[in-house]
């Protein structure tokens, strides 16, 4: 139907006949003369509709805007001083022959161009109108084009591209199932995958040595900005690796795909402990482009006679962390109350500081509502953190968790309102991770998930556990965790050990992963591999705040769909068929009775 996409006319085609179809973007009527900017995928380009061609005026005339039409016409130069160097079409219009209504479109419920006015849920309500926007256009071009570098990448390597099911058992990654009911299995139940990790193992058992698959998984968790109930993986697995094979592979992958796509040259990846990364950042992902630290200052505040921070300085789970901002004197006070509520959201009990006016004056030179209670020990704490006149240390006191929760978010806060970026990216990886997390009741939890192989043996495993270290990595990018990965366990005894110190008993284990157990006694070759969040990396890579932006139809924060209205209810048939008996519905069917 057409010759052109809008986006594509410039000066080479002055003269030359073309044909596009399109959408009506804004239509001017210039006494006599219409103007109209059609717009397609590809750009926005002016045609021009004279009285003389009877019916592409009139057709022009009923044109509204979003019409869908088709014109064809000749590209001429716009005439000296109505040229528009800011469009890439600017230079050149078309004077129309034909123009042909395709369709018509009811008023929008918002005008492309104030998109920002409306709110996202009329955006998500309305996606396919929200999606003819240029910038998203061209995020969602920007994913087509991340994926398809990514493909070619693993391809060029030996990667072979297998599917897996979407319909299966539970793959623990530590949310919720979504489950599906089984019609034919009445009473039973599939899983959606929380990601492929349990099939890739199975494929590296069969011997396909390297395996990539772009896949959707499926989390019920509490969804934020960089997390969706349904999202994709690059899910990356190999045979006969060690850590530093995965690390090297995806990392230059990473490195080219940068490279490729935002023409961005990234040094090699610095590595760091996954204890170093907490103690320096209280976090297990940290935000390399702010140059801010945190530093441990218990053995100080051993000494002070400030409960609240001796408390948690002399406890084995406690911390007492200092931030120093250097230039943060000139904080207000409103200013500092607002940080305080904000580590609060984090469990922080309050937010103590020191505002260093003139170092030089001593005591005197200092403004805090806690340094009376630590003179003896404020000069060693000053030099500690290097505090300089201008600067303002923040602290806190508590559990370690809460502590690296609380600085560590205000860390990163403190990086945005001040701007203290020092360079556009920073990637690291995140390695030595503890194998399992203790909750407040003692009870351990992988911190991976439960096939990550530990860095040592089953006996040690078993006799320490809670000090464990895993063979897992993180790659981490600008303080979002933008993949995970780990060599796994190949060995059965090893899984099973693993699985005991979970508490997953020996028949719990052979009902959830028997086949996995299984299959490791047939020959399991070592493996490991990685996933990458695809919506995270084209977040980062497009600058866009959250993965909603990056997907064409996402579900909002409660996971659901404005525009399909999903998830919805089914008929009573259809649960029948499913032997599922609502529980409202039996109430509603008892009142009934
Ligand atoms: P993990 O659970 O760390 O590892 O997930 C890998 C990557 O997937 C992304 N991600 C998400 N993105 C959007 N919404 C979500 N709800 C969400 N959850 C995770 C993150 C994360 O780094 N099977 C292992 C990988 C492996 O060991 O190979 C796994 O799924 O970017
Ligand atoms: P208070 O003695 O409770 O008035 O606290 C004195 C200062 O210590 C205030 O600035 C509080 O915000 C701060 N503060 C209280 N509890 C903590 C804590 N757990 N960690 C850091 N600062 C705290």
């Amino acid at each position: 139907m057409r010759s052109h996409y809008c986006g594509q006319l410039n000066e080479t085609l002055v003269d030359q006949t073309v044909t596009v179809c399109g959408w009506v973007h804004r239509r001017r009527d210039h006494g006599g003369v219409i103007f109209l900017d059609m717009r397609d995928r590809d750009g926005v380009a002016q045609f021009v509709v004279d009285p003389d061609t009877a019916d592409a005026f009139a057709n022009a005339d009923r044109a509204r805007n979003e019409f869908v039409l088709r014109i064809t016409g000749r590209v001429r130069l716009r005439p000296e001083g109505t040229q528009n160097p800011n469009m890439p079409t600017g230079m050149i219009e078309v004077l129309a022959k034909d123009v042909e209504v395709l369709n018509t479109a009811v008023t929008p419920p918002f005008q492309l161009d104030e998109h920002g006015k409306v709110g996202e849920e009329v955006r998500l309500k309305h996606r396919y109108i929200d999606l003819r926007r240029p910038d998203m256009i061209d995020k969602l071009r920007l994913r087509s084009r991340i994926s398809h570098t990514v493909r070619a990448f693993l391809e060029n390597q030996g990667f072979l591209d297998i599917e897996t099911p979407v319909l299966t058992r539970a793959t623990p990654e530590g949310a919720r199932d979504y489950l599906v009911p089984s019609r034919t299995h009445a009473g039973n139940f599939f899983a959606l995958p929380q990601s492929p990790q349990l099939f890739k193992q199975l494929l590296m058992v069969a011997g396909f040595d390297r395996y990539y698959q772009i896949a959707k998984c499926f989390r019920d968790e509490d969804l934020r900005a960089d997390r969706q109930p349904e999202f994709t993986q690059i899910d990356i697995e190999a045979s006969f690796v060690e850590e530093n094979d995965i690390m090297d592979i995806t990392e230059s992958m990473i490195r080219q795909l940068f490279q490729e796509v935002l023409d961005v040259e990234l040094a090699a990846f610095p590595r760091m402990t996954w204890q170093e990364a907490m103690d320096r950042f209280g976090s297990d992902k940290p935000d390399l482009r702010i140059p801010l630290e945190l530093t441990n200052v218990d053995d100080l505040m051993q000494q002070v006679d400030f409960k609240v921070f001796s408390g948690p300085a002399n406890a084995a789970d406690g911390r007492v962390a200092a931030l120093k901002v250097p230039g943060g004197a000139s904080l207000s006070r409103k200013e500092i109350d607002e940080y305080t509520k904000f580590v609060g959201i984090y469990g922080a009990k309050g937010l103590a500081w020191i505002k260093v006016n003139e170092r030089a004056k001593g005591l005197d030179g200092l403004q805090s509502p806690i340094v009376k209670f630590m003179e003896n020990v404020v000069e060693d704490l000053l030099d500690r953190v290097d505090a300089k006149d201008g600067d303002i240390i923040f602290f806190g006191a508590d559990k370690t968790r809460i502590v690296n929760e609380a600085i560590g978010a205000l860390r990163v806060k403190l990086g945005a309102d001040l701007d203290l970026y020092t360079q556009d990216w920073a990637p690291l990886w995140v390695v030595d991770f503890p194998m399992f997390e203790e909750d407040d009741n003692g009870r351990l939890s992988p911190l991976h998930h439960p096939f990550t192989a530990p860095s040592c043996s089953p006996e040690a495993l078993k006799d320490d556990p809670a000090n464990a270290l895993s063979r897992a990595y993180d790659m981490v990018l600008n303080g979002t965790e933008l993949g995970g990965g780990s060599i796994r366990i190949h060995d059965q005894t090893m899984q099973r050990t693993v699985f005991d110190i979970l508490g997953i008993g020996q028949a719990e284990a052979q009902e959830k992963f028997g086949f996995l157990l299984d299959a490791l006694q047939y020959g399991a070759p070592p493996h490991g591999g990685l996933a990458f969040g695809l919506d995270r990396l084209v977040m980062l890579m497009a600058g866009a705040k959250t993965i909603r932006e990056v997907i064409a139809f996402p579900k909002t924060q409660s996971a659901a769909c404005l525009m399909t209205d999903a998830p919805g209810e089914v008929s009573s048939e259809q649960l029948k068929d499913l032997n599922i008996r609502l529980r409202q519905k039996a109430k509603a069917d008892t009142t009934a009775e």
